[in-house]
């Protein structure tokens, strides 16, 4: 029987994991700039600990988790965001007591039965950051410019920044009504999915795909026109702290994402050369979900972004990334003796922080040197009963051919030598 991957899943082979570990990498530095600090939690957590955070109603709980009752009954869902499962570390382990706003990042999987498509898998990977503990709107701000700060610093070009305020329990219901009532005129029109959600969810009928409900929609009231006073207020402040700190955004009052946690900011950053998905990030304020996963009331908030998706608009817009780490010195063997002191220099190299490496398929010179050049070592050497004997062998400069003397009792000095030359 032949095994593969699960469709919607991807192995990162191993010549392309260098890309992965740059970002990463990357992505650390950038978190540790804005004074982030990492929290990992476990892939799966309690069913209803999604389902009441996300929204019964959202298409992630109601059609799009991996959901299983354990051995012991218990139903567990491998976490298809990490927000509900922050908030729930946040809350068990008092972490507001170690600090009044708790900055965490994140890099892990995540897990969706989504229709795979380019940019759309079921395992995908996101980082992220959420701020938990403070209102400022200066704080949505600090959340968002670190978003765009990874893209800028990396290289992504063509990204844009749509803001929007959700409101609150305040405003909302009123508006809620107004925007059903305006919906409700044209009912029979919207599209199957925009029916059922007008009665719970009629938000989402603002960010519905489909032609005719956009084109129904247009002239429908929007939240940030019916924003009480405190979510004006933050709105406007956002828009200064976001000016104040150079980033450029654009007001997109249709913006309503697909998790319910959502109040006042919503945010979603975009890039023109990633196709149909063009979401590189989401985020925004989710100041009552601390409360309603059982905690104090704790304003917060945060983003989330594929990293998948980051990778394809790097490919898209060929930014170069560093080359991975090859081996510094290839050692080929000319016969058995050659062998037994390849094995012993390449353990002193390694000690002595140099990536070496040697043949183990007793293959001829020629392969071995052919090995050489597909790893694309920077330099090589061949050993034999000969070279041990006199005590010398030429270190070859794979790219430039060039031959260097060196006395085997010195190898690893004068390999550390052309190391610091090379840099590194
Ligand atoms: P989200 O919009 O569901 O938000 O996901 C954030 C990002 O994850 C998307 O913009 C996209 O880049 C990536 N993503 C989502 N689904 C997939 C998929 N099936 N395949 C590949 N990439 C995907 C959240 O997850 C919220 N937790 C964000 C947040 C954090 N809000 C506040 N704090």
């Amino acid at each position: 029987m032949k095994f593969k991957s699960i469709k919607g899943t991807r192995d990162i082979l191993p010549a392309d994991v260098h890309r992965w570990q740059y970002v990463e990498q990357h992505i650390r530095t950038r978190m540790q700039l804005f004074n982030y600090q990492e929290i990992r939690t476990p892939v799966f957590e309690e069913t209803a600990l999604f389902a009441r955070s996300i929204g019964e109603l959202t298409d992630i709980v109601s059609k799009e988790m991996y959901t299983f009752t354990d051995r012991s009954d218990v139903s567990l869902t491998l976490k298809p965001e990490m927000t509900a499962a922050v908030v729930r570390a946040y809350i068990q382990h008092n972490l507001a007591d170690l600090q009044p706003l708790t900055k965490v990042y994140y890099i892990s999987p995540m897990f969706r039965q989504e229709r795979p498509q380019a940019g759309r898998l079921r395992q995908f990977h996101q980082f992220g950051a959420e701020a938990i503990g403070g209102s400022a709107a200066a704080i949505d701000a600090d959340v968002i410019v670190l978003a765009m700060e990874v893209y800028r610093s990396i290289g992504v070009r063509n990204t844009s920044l749509n803001i929007n305020s959700v409101g609150c329990q305040r405003c909302r219901p009123a508006y809620k009504q107004q925007l059903q009532d305006f919906l409700r005129k044209s009912l029979h029109r919207l599209s199957e999915d925009s029916q059922r959600r007008l009665d719970q969810n009629p938000l989402r009928v603002l960010d519905s795909k489909d032609e005719n409900d956009r084109k129904i929609t247009a002239d429908a009231p929007l939240m940030i026109d019916h924003l009480c006073p405190e979510c004006s207020a933050h709105f406007k402040e956002l828009q200064a702290s976001l000016s104040r700190a150079g980033v450029a955004y654009r007001v997109d009052g249709r913006i309503v994402r697909g998790l319910d946690y959502y109040t006042k900011t919503a945010f979603e950053i975009t890039c023109t050369d990633l196709g149909s998905q063009d979401a590189l990030t989401g985020g925004g304020r989710y100041d009552l979900l601390a409360e309603q996963l059982g905690g104090k009331p704790t304003p917060a908030v945060g983003f989330a972004a594929g990293i998948e998706r980051l990778l394809m608009v790097l490919e898209e817009q060929k930014v170069a990334l560093p080359e991975p780490v090859r081996p510094f010195l290839f050692i080929a063997c000319a016969d058995e003796e050659g062998k037994a002191w390849a094995s012993a220099a390449v353990a002193e190299l390694r000690r002595a922080g140099i990536a070496a490496d040697t043949d183990h398929l007793a293959r001829s010179l020629k392969a071995q040197m052919r090995e050489a050049d597909r790893q694309e070592a920077r330099y090589s050497l061949v050993i034999g009963a000969n070279e041990i004997h006199t005590n010398g062998c030429q270190v070859k400069n794979m790219s430039t051919g060039e031959l260097i003397s060196v006395p085997l009792t010195s190898l690893a000095d004068e390999v550390k030598k052309l190391q610091s030359r090379n840099g590194r």
